[in-house]
């Protein structure tokens, strides 16, 4: 039930949470490997200074007489190997699988200490985070942890996304979420077989000019995932965890892999996913505040004084909400070279 408190809190009204109120730590590029494959882990030391999160993936890609040998990979390439600033995420298999369990027995009992995050995929309402936050609450009490594992839910089915507000409020161990276009498109049945981006069918056509329908007119191709990032980024938001895009499966296609990164992160997205090392610096830089934007945040911040009122720069009016959008890039360019 609401209380009084949440109908007086006006300096607080329509401001995102601080950055610094929230568990925020650079994750630009959640880096995934698949630990039971010898050669990626023999990289890991080498890649770890080169990202903001390695995640060794237990879940899907990996084959099911694999599941075994890639938990067992993890366990070794995290006890062998010092992540620096570096975090060490894990997705590890669903819930209604064979493995999931085991999974989060034997990594938070071996790595505990060492893992930062757990990504749960196909998470479909409250009760998967609370049985998940419920477990890990016993194994880091077995294990004598005394820093909690955070949780990260992938978005990816359709329930999931009708839940989705109850599924970011489920836990304080909420740590975010990610968008899984592959699974996501299937459980709608979506008739695209990408993971993420647009489609050449997915279109607008401008308007003809008289009465000729072919003369003169352009279509603009639509982002499938417009809709889901921004439900999703609105319930992060309210909960104070933060949103991500997920995996964009054409390697080769840097372009469009740019292009879908910075939607989502013009939306409120703080990272994607990279698959492929190709795709490390492109989060990078996409999800970095260019210098261009942090000069213009600063320069309205500083002509704001206390943030009230109105003010004019270079011919563009600003006023007590224009100088809140720039907090959040001058924010996030601090938290970012912090
Ligand atoms: C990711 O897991 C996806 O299904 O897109
Ligand atoms: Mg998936």
């Amino acid at each position: 039930m609401r209380s009084a408190k949440d109908f007086f809190r006006p300096l607080a009204v329509g401001a995102p949470q601080p950055l610094t109120e929230i568990p925020f730590r650079p994750s630009r590029m959640i880096h995934f490997f698949d630990p039971g494959n010898e050669k990626m882990a023999a990289k890991v030391p080498d890649l770890a200074p080169r990202v903001d999160v390695l995640l060794g993936n237990l879940e899907d890609a990996v084959r099911a007489d694999r599941k075994e040998a890639s938990r067992a990979g993890l366990v070794a390439v995290a006890k062998a190997t010092d992540f620096g600033d570096t975090q060490l995420w894990t997705r590890v298999n669903s819930l209604d699988s064979p493995w999931g369990l085991d999974d989060l027995l034997t990594l938070v009992t071996e790595i505990g200490d060492k893992l930062d995050v757990i990504m749960v995929p196909k998470v479909e309402g409250a009760e998967d985070i609370h049985y998940v936050d419920r477990l890990l609450a016993q194994l880091e009490a077995k294990a004598g942890l005394t820093r909690p594992i955070l949780v990260h839910a992938i978005l990816e089915t359709a329930r999931g996304v009708a839940n989705v507000e109850e599924i970011a409020g489920a836990s304080p161990r909420m740590q975010g979420m990610s968008l899984g276009p592959a699974d996501l498109a299937a459980s709608r049945r979506m008739k695209t077989t990408r993971v993420g981006g647009g489609h050449p069918g997915y279109l607008v056509r401008t308007d003809p000019v008289g009465d000729d329908l072919t003369a003169g007119r352009h279509t603009y191709q639509q982002d499938l995932w417009h809709y889901t990032i921004a439900r999703m980024v609105d319930a992060c938001a309210a909960h104070g965890i933060l949103p991500y895009y997920g995996p964009f499966g054409d390697i080769r296609d840097v372009v469009a892999c740019e292009d879908q990164f910075r939607n989502a992160f013009l939306l409120g997205c703080v990272g994607a996913w990279s698959l492929h090392p190709a795709q490390i610096e492109i989060a990078r830089r996409v999800f970095s505040p260019s210098p261009a934007d942090v000069s213009w945040a600063r320069k309205v911040i500083a002509a704001m004084g206390d943030g009230t009122g109105a003010v004019m720069i270079d011919g563009k009016m600003q006023d007590d909400a224009t100088v809140k959008q720039c907090r959040v890039v001058a924010e996030l360019a601090d938290a970012l070279a912090a």
